[in-house]
């Protein structure tokens, strides 16, 4: 517990609103309650399932985090400190401290944050590594999340250089507020829905991570600023203090309403996934070739279609 806390922060539940038109993609993991009861969820996170843990507890602080006044800081909007696990805890806050008084937070107002920081670390951190014991971590960020977002797009995530490595990506709400997500397709219902129906001229000069691209805004739209589309939604409220697990490149997201999250985004090389076909630059090569078979059929079975 954080020094001179006095209570724990009485915590909502996961709600989630599903809409029958799509896949129940949610998997609830109501046995695990801590490191010692955990398990690994690896298989349903290479899936694209959405894993929540309505049983673990984390002492968060929500009210702290609710304060903090990101457009005073605004470098804290969006800051993903790298933990070094060779490196002493103590060792580990004194640098991040150094590091967000480089920021511009006062000493005292720095080592708070680490505090807190260090506190959800030291709770989360053995979950985490049970929960994805399968992998092997390579670089350990973690991303703290501070700014408010409102009704961003829908998207499956896209990079503008293709990204080789994987993630294991666990989220936690630290805000006195619900996280709301609206969720969407997985990406193997949008491979399904939409084989054989690109020209396969579009995508022979992209590369994969512009395939993947190209999959995602053929469903969700152009612009990374458009939150309308006629797509179906499941609505998941995440309570203050909830855990999730998510491979956001897989299942499509929008977050309609959040102020304060971290993510565990620690990096796995792709080899080391337990199945490396599902990581999204090798289901975009799968698709466009898919994809060019699926056309080149259609194409032969009604000629008459072919300009
Ligand atoms: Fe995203």
């Amino acid at each position: 517990m954080v020094p001179g806390r006095k209570s724990v922060h009485k915590r909502l539940m996961a709600e989630l609103f599903l809409n029958p038109n799509l896949p129940n993609y949610f998997v609830s993991r109501a046995d695990i309650t801590s490191a010692d009861t955990a398990s690994s969820v690896v298989d349903e996170y290479e899936a694209a399932n959405v894993i929540t843990f309505p049983n673990l507890k984390v002492d968060i602080d929500h009210g702290f985090w609710g304060r903090v006044d990101t457009d005073e800081y605004p470098e804290l909007k969006k800051f993903g400190p790298v933990l070094m696990p060779d490196l002493s805890e103590s060792e580990q806050h004194r640098r991040l401290r150094n590091g967000l008084v480089g920021k511009g937070l006062d000493k005292t107002t720095a080592g708070q944050m680490c505090d807190h920081f260090m506190s959800i670390c030291r709770q989360l951190l053995p979950v985490y590594e049970t929960v994805f014991s399968h992998y092997q971590f390579e670089r350990r960020k973690v991303m703290w999340r501070l700014n408010t977002i409102r009704a961003e797009n829908m998207h499956v995530d896209t990079y503008k250089r293709e990204t080789e490595t994987h993630f294991a990506r666990m989220f936690v709400n630290l805000d006195s507020q619900p996280r709301i997500w609206h969720t969407s397709w997985r990406i193997q219902d949008m491979v399904q829905q939409a084989m054989g129906t690109i020209p396969p001229d579009q995508l022979k000069k992209l590369d994969r991570g512009q395939v993947w691209s190209k999959l995602n805004s053929s469903f969700f739209g152009q612009n990374s600023r458009e939150w309308w589309d006629e797509q179906p939604r499941h609505i998941a409220f995440f309570g203050p203090g909830d855990v999730w697990v998510v491979d956001s490149r897989q299942v499509a997201h929008q977050i309609f309403y959040g102020r304060r999250a971290l993510s565990i985004d620690f990096s796995v090389s792709k080899q080391h996934m337990k199945d490396p076909a599902r990581h999204y630059l090798e289901i975009a090569e799968t698709f466009r070739t898919d994809n060019r078979v699926a056309h080149d059929l259609h194409n032969a079975r009604h000629p008459q279609l072919v300009a």
